[in-house]
């Protein structure tokens, strides 16, 4: 039996199958543990499953000397440190593809309501500014026939081309090596998917605002840190970019003051896009089956790459 910390109690059952195999201390708190409380609490462990809110980096590691195996409950792992991980030999796990339909909703969720400014008309209804109904009010993108840029064309991304095209939009996917400015200046809507990697950190800076279009809507819910919220804000501002609907931010949450909060045609929510009963029940068990396998010595079967 080995001592594991899981790092929030977590929907669905299957930390019970955690419990029946090993001894698991569950961290009580709604929000995240401190560092120095995060590395009292892995220290004496040989299994940790945590969430994208803790940073698993080498001094973390070297106060847990007995550790074997790190099991991420989100898909992306750029708050853990792989090469620390790698270089003690602790494989790490995430929770990929029980989440992407969920997130894609979301992404879709939120390219909806910025072109159709729902935000602004849900304003206007509770303040009282809905007077009649207005030939020229809240006009807003049509989806038909508007291009969509989805950069980052993996699982996620792909699962949102694919909404798209339901709505008769027309889908440039922007990998790796593609020309990101010339598709931003032809796109209406720009989702990001990319994963935070130092090459794509702020990827959506001041360059790449400009190239965008006055008439174009930004959707973020991949990583806050792809995009320059400073730059963001400016370009809001100033009406060089028409609307953002972001699910991440950077940092997370956004303090209240913060003043990308008061730029206009801005809408972010809570980091949601896994935010299903049916995903977040399957990563758990998607994380206890990483854990379990590395526990026993056996390969993770959804390793982080
Ligand atoms: C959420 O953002 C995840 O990476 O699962
Ligand atoms: C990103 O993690 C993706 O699956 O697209």
């Amino acid at each position: 039996m080995a001592r594991v910390f899981v790092t929030r109690a977590l929907p669905g059952d299957a930390l019970d199958r955690l419990r029946a195999a090993h001894d698991v201390d569950v961290w009580e708190g709604s929000l995240p543990p401190h560092a120095t409380e995060l590395r009292e609490r892995v220290a004496p462990c040989e299994g940790l499953l945590c969430l994208l809110t803790e940073r698993v980096d080498a001094r973390l590691l070297e106060t847990a000397p007995r550790l074997r195996v790190v099991a991420n409950y989100a898909v992306g792992s750029d708050n853990v440190d792989l090469a620390a991980c790698a270089a003690r030999g602790i494989p790490v796990g995430v929770t990929p593809d029980v989440l992407t339909d969920a997130t894609a909703d979301l992404a879709f969720a939120l390219l909806l309501a910025a072109a159709r400014r729902l935000p602004e008309g849900w304003r206007a209804v509770r303040e009282g500014r809905w007077r009649t109904w207005e030939p020229a009010g809240w006009l807003g993108l049509e989806l038909a026939g508007a291009t969509l840029a989805v950069v980052g064309p993996g699982r996620i991304g792909r699962a949102v081309a694919r909404r798209a095209e339901g709505f008769g939009m027309v889908v440039e996917p922007v990998g790796r090596g593609d020309d990101l400015l010339g598709a931003l200046g032809r796109a209406d809507v720009v989702s990001l998917h990319a994963p935070l990697t130092p090459r794509t950190h702020h990827l959506i800076g001041e360059d790449a605002l400009r190239a965008m279009r006055p008439s174009a809507i930004l959707v973020n819910t991949g990583r806050g840190g792809l995009v320059d919220q400073v730059a963001l804000r400016r370009a809001l501002e100033e009406g060089r970019i028409a609307a953002a609907a972001l699910d991440v931010t950077d940092p997370e949450p956004l303090p209240p003051g913060d003043p990308l909060l008061s730029a206009p045609n801005l809408l972010v929510v809570p980091h949601i896009g896994s935010a299903t009963t049916a995903a977040r029940a399957r990563m758990t068990s998607m994380a206890v089956d990483n854990l379990l396998a590395g526990l026993a010595g056996e390969p993770l079967p959804h390793p982080a790459r």
